[in-house]
């Protein structure tokens, strides 16, 4: 195996789907720009994962999705210096992979998924992709033997099981894989819909239901109507431990984005009433956003620089992934004959 840095490895990636969200941001995209000179990080846009519901599939949009969410990952501050950008289409070890650690996953496994349990019970007809789902997002985390994944709450079941399948494989064949694990906000990785409190914000609820979650790229004029509309409950309550689930969620977004402690927040909301809490829940919000969407259009001016940036984070992203799959074939005794070095003199084919 090739060796590794002091820094640990981190991999993580999103959707090409839907609008990103506020959730999304807080879940997974800042703290990966917080960590980022920590750790090794590598960053995909995952469009093979946005193909499972074939239904759904626009391919012009979907490539125009994915150029969208690798410009977010840049506006937000991923640094192409710091950490590799790509998109997981650019690199087949990825599905190549996938095929492999089929073999060696279950279908008890994938089938307790919550996550394919819910997106089964919303499509019509379930296609073999969408159950086999977090497979090829194991066999992106291990191509890169990645020892974190920064993720949101609803990933971590993918990630324990990407941590069971390298368990498997390292059993059967030998050692091939690092054994990943979720890197999650201790406040904030699971954002819940502002119109719900009970329901995560998400991307396709988003996209249908107004009132429900913030785009990275929404106005401030629209971040204030969400947020002031958000349900709320009858009592003044602010403090963390007793706080509804509805006001919890929106002094979590506090939190996180001020950076004040809890009992700092707990002082300055005391007796103030929601819509003070509201209003300044917006503000710190459009604060941090407005920002990421001023840079987010700068991005957009040159379509050629994004080009360029996602064009060398593959060529790097490749070098990694092609020797994980290069000695994982070895193991399991498939691959390219020309890898063991055989003189082959011309003319004897077919004979
Ligand atoms: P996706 O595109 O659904 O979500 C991207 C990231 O956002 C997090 N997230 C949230 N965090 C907090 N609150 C929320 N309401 C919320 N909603 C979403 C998600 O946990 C995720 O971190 N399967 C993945 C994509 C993927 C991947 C990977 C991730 C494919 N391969 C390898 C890590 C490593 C997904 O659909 O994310």
């Amino acid at each position: 195996m090739p060796e590794a840095g002091n820094k640990k490895q981190v991999f993580s990636g999103v959707q090409p789907t839907g609008k990103l969200h506020l959730g999304n941001y807080i879940g997974a995209l800042s703290q990966w720009v917080e960590n980022q000179t920590r750790y090794d990080n590598i960053f995909c846009i995952v469009d093979l994962h946005a193909l499972t519901i074939a239904e759904a599939v626009r391919p012009a949009l979907l490539r125009e999705k994915t150029r969208e969410v690798a410009a977010l990952y840049l506006a937000c501050g991923v640094d192409p210096e710091k950490s590799i950008v790509f998109v997981q289409s650019h690199i087949p070890a990825h599905a190549e992979l996938t095929w492999i650690l089929n073999c060696v996953t279950t279908v008890g496994w994938i089938e307790r998924m919550t996550q394919y349990k819910s997106k089964a019970a919303q499509v019509e007809s379930v296609s073999t992709g969408l159950l086999d789902y977090p497979v090829l997002q194991a066999a992106d985390i291990l191509l890169y033997r990645t020892d974190l994944v920064p993720v949101g709450e609803d990933q971590k079941q993918h990630i324990e099981l990407t941590a069971d399948i390298a368990h498997r494989f390292n059993r059967l064949f030998g050692e091939a894989f690092v054994i990943p694990q979720p890197l999650l906000r201790a406040e904030g990785a699971r954002i819940m819909g502002f119109d719900d409190p009970m329901t995560k914000m998400s991307k396709s609820r988003g996209e249908i239901q107004k009132g429900h979650a913030i785009g990275l790229l929404d106005s401030a004029d629209t971040i204030r109507e969400v947020i002031l509309g958000a349900v709320t409950d009858s009592s003044m309550e602010t403090h963390f431990d007793h706080a509804s689930p509805a006001v919890r969620n929106l002094l979590t977004i506090y939190e996180v984005l001020s950076g004040r402690t809890r009992l700092e927040i707990e002082a300055h909301f005391e007796g103030k009433g929601y819509n003070y809490l509201k209003r300044e829940v917006a503000d710190v919000v459009i604060n941090r956003l407005a920002p990421i969407r001023n840079r987010y259009l700068e991005i957009n001016r040159d379509r050629a620089y994004l080009e360029c940036i996602l064009q060398r984070g593959a060529e790097r992203a490749w070098t990694i992934a092609e020797s994980t799959l290069r000695h994982v074939q070895e193991l399991v005794g498939i691959g390219p004959w020309a890898s063991r070095k055989t003189d082959c003199p011309p003319g004897n084919i077919g004979r």
